[in-house]
Formats: structure tokens, sequence, C-alpha cells
């Protein structure tokens, strides 16, 4: 995180978003703000509140990708949810607290890894051991000669020295082991209380006797299991939640997606109702309280917000004021013209025209686009947006889905292995169903 400065998150996400430098500016600055938080001293770093976000932009245009990006690109925990999903507490479906619990298990995962990746060295060292130990068990020594023993112990070395050698690693061994095929145990809580049921699960499934089954397997396969065993043994859980929870506290983000879909219209029919009441559960949270889970306490204080949403039908005014107050940064996303489509469809890493050109590399056929092509798919994406719905960079799926129909089709049976589209294609195959406006929407 420390050498995660705004410029490199914003040249980070220019991997994978086109434009939108302003939501990207400003996530930045709210991720960078995090840590500079962490180096300011006590009692001030405890007044300093996140900056929490709100990006608004139609549909299509970067919002979620953009949140994506940014999940893989901190080492802080991260869940994106969907606040549509959330129900009022005491009602049929996830509670608000769910994405803290969420947040802490996410968490404690990423802990855990890290501490397994430390002690990795040492559990592989005693996995070892114990496998050489089956393959040759140490005999009795008190009833054996001196010079027996070290005959011994010099077969053992040699043997140890092959087993890390990789020569037996598909001799079939027997081991005990816990059994992997324990019966799934559900237990329904009651309503609305999840984190209880899941409780209730743990305390079963640790009472509940974990049978070791001797079992028949390869060397390379015992050794998996053996170094999670042994690893297991080396990590202090304690150690591991406490500072999952720091973590969680200190930098942990959520990405609260769909926030335009529990913003009222006024009115007061009952659907209205109940997504006020969601809000109102959620006020807390981003505010600040605490959550209990099944690791603890969690303080939501300085856990960062960012939400988003295409506010078509609602406007973020539509939220409830004290909510609004607690996500102080607005951020307005561009539409996206014809030549942030030329750029979309061929700059970023995951660019659909590179996800087409290697799906047809498997079928041994090399995918061409020329330059008016791609120009004239951006050009008729466009056209599509304004004519019908306008849904974004998410056109460009279905535009290339029809131009390529075919060829997807007729490969591998076609015996070719060069397609070059060009401009002229793209017309032929797109403009009659960009004409034909009741084709057109069935298709695009
Ligand atoms: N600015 C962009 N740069 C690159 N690709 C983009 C951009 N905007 C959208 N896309 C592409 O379009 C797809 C849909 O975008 P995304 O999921 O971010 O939409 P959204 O803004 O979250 O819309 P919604 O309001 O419907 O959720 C993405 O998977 C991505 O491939
Ligand atoms: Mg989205």
């Amino acid at each position: 995180m420390e050498k995660l400065t705004p410029k490199k998150i914003v040249r980070e996400l220019d991997k994978y978003i086109i434009g939108q430098s302003s939501a990207k500016r400003s996530v930045a600055i709210a991720l960078r703000n995090r840590w500079r938080r962490q180096q300011v001293d006590e009692p001030l770093r405890e007044e300093i509140s996140p900056n929490n976000i709100i990006l608004i932009g139609s549909t299509g245009v970067g919002k979620t990708e953009i949140s994506r990006r940014l999940a893989t690109l901190v080492n802080a925990p991260f869940v994106k949810v969907e606040a549509s999903k959330f129900t009022e507490v005491g009602y049929v479906g996830r509670d608000v607290e769910s994405m803290i619990r969420d947040l802490i298990e996410v968490s404690v995962k990423q802990v855990r890894s890290e501490s397994e990746a430390k002690v990795i060295g040492k559990a592989l060292r005693n996995a070892n051991e114990r496998i050489l130990e089956i393959l040759f068990p140490t005999g009795e020594k008190e009833s054996i000669s001196e010079e027996a023993i070290n005959r011994q112990d010099r077969t053992r070395k040699k043997m140890k020295d092959r087993l890390e050698n990789g020569d037996f690693e598909s001799r079939i061994i027997k081991i005990k082991a816990k059994s992997k095929s324990m019966p799934m145990l559900q237990v329904m809580g009651p309503l609305g209380m999840d984190d209880m049921s899941s409780n209730i699960q743990d305390m079963l499934s640790s009472v509940m006797p974990s049978k070791k089954k001797t079992q028949r397997m390869k060397v390379s396969e015992a050794r998996e299991i053996f170094s999670e065993e042994e690893a297991e043994k080396l990590i202090d859980m304690d150690d591991v939640i406490r500072v999952a929870i720091d973590r969680v506290e200190q930098s942990g983000f959520i990405f609260l997606d769909e926030i335009d879909k529990i913003a009222g219209q006024g009115g007061g029919s009952s659907p209205d109702v109940s997504r006020e009441g969601v809000q109102r559960d959620i006020l807390p949270i981003v505010e600040g309280s605490t959550v209990s889970t099944k690791y603890g306490q969690v303080k939501t204080d300085h856990i960062l917000f960012i939400a988003a949403g295409a506010f078509h039908v609602s406007k973020p005014s539509d939220l409830i004021p004290e909510l609004q107050g607690r996500f102080p940064i607005r951020v307005e996303l561009d539409n996206l013209s014809q030549s942030d489509f030329v750029k979309i469809l061929t700059k970023p890493k995951n660019a659909l025209l590179k996800q087409y050109e290697a799906l047809l590399q498997a079928e041994g056929v090399t995918l061409e686009f020329n330059k008016d092509a791609i120009n004239e798919i951006a050009k008729i994406a466009t056209e599509l947006n304004d004519t019908m719905e306008n849904i974004g960079a998410r056109r460009l799926h279905t535009v290339l889905t029809s131009l390529l129909d075919d060829i997807l089709f007729d490969l591998p049976d076609k015996k070719i292995t060069e397609i070059s589209i060009n401009k002229k294609m793209v017309q032929e195959k797109l403009s009659n169903l960009s004409e034909d406006e009741d084709l057109r929407r069935y298709i695009l």
C-alpha cells in the first residue's frame, strides 16, 4: 500500500478502464487517504473519517469494472455487495450487517493465507518427515546393535534425499486423514440471522468427531494433505483473527453497488418504505458502529464505502439525507463516445477483440480486425446506443456476438487459418440489422 500512490492506482486502472478519469482520481485519493491516515498519530487519527464516494453514471460505463479492478490492486479486505439484495432487519433476506461479516471473512482468509505462506516451508518439511515415516518406519532401536542403528540412519538419510528428489511421488501409501466427504450439515437458524446459524454450524462441526479414515493415495497427494495439517498446527488462529479484524477496521472497504435501487422516489407505497428501511439500516454501518461477527466485534467507523448507481429513475437526493451526508464525494462518470469504444475494443488488457482473438486461436485461426472495421463497429454501437437504450460498453458485446456469430459457429469445420475482418464485412453483416428496427431490437 505504501507504494500505491494515487497516480499509480490511476495508472493501474488505466490498463483496464478507458476514460472516467475523475472517477479514477477520487477513488485513488480515497484509497491513499486510508494509508495517510494510518501514518497520523492518535488521537487525531481517530478523528479522520473516510471520504466515502458515490459514483454516478449510466449503465455500462465502467462503475462496477472500476471496483473489480480496485479489488485486485489493493491488498486490503474488500467486498462488493449489491444494495438491492438487502432487506430490512426482520424481513426474509440478507440483513445489511452481513456485509461486515463477509468482509471479516475475506480478511481472515487473506491473513490466513499470508501466515500460511510464512510457515509453508516448515510445514512441508514436517509433511515430508511424516511421509518418510510411512514409507520407511523407524524400527525398534533398543533391540538392535549400534551398528545396525547407524546403518538404518544412513538408509533413512538416503531415502529422505530420494523423497525430496521426487523419486516416490507416485508411490501409493496409506495414510490416516480426515475424510473429506463430511456430510454437509445444514442448520437453519431463525430468519435473518444467518450469522447465528453459521455459528451453530461451526459449533456442531467442532463437536462432531472429525473422523480420521485410512486412505490410499499417492505420495504427492498425501503431501498436500499433510502440509495443510502441519500448517494448521503452526498457525496461531487467534493471532490471525486479531490481525484480520484490525485490518478490516483500519483499511477495509466495501463497494456498495446499485445504491440507486434503494433510493426511494418519495411516495408512500410499501416498496419505498422498505427501501428507506434498508437505507436506515445501512446508515449506522456507514456512520460507524460495532457489528458482532463470529470472530468478534468489528468497528465500522473507518471502513471506506464506495457506492455506485446509475440513478436513472431516482437521484442521489432521493436517498435519505443522513445517508447522503455520509457520502460527501460525488463523481459523475462520462457517457462513452465512439472513440472511447474504439479504445475499449482494443486497448484494455482484457479488451473484447483480444478475447475473441484468443478464442479463435484455440481453433488454430488467426482473427484480425483492420482499423476501419474497428471504427465501424464502434460507430454502429454508438448509433444503436443513441437510437435505442443506452447500455454503454455492453453494446459492444452484443454487436460483436452478432458480427462473429457465423464464424464462431462454422469453426472448426471450415478449414481456414486466417480471418481478417474489414469495414465492408462489418457493414454487410450488421447494416441490414441496424436498418430494420424490429430485427435490431431483438438481436443487438
Ligand atoms: N470505461 C470503460 N472502459 C473499458 N471497459 C468498459 C468501460 N465501461 C464499461 N466497460 C465494459 O462494459 C462492461 C460493463 O461495465 P460495468 O459492469 O462497469 O457497468 P456499470 O457501470 O457497473 O453499469 P450498471 O449500472 O448497469 O451496473 C464491463 O464488463 C466492461 O467490459
Ligand atoms: Mg454495475
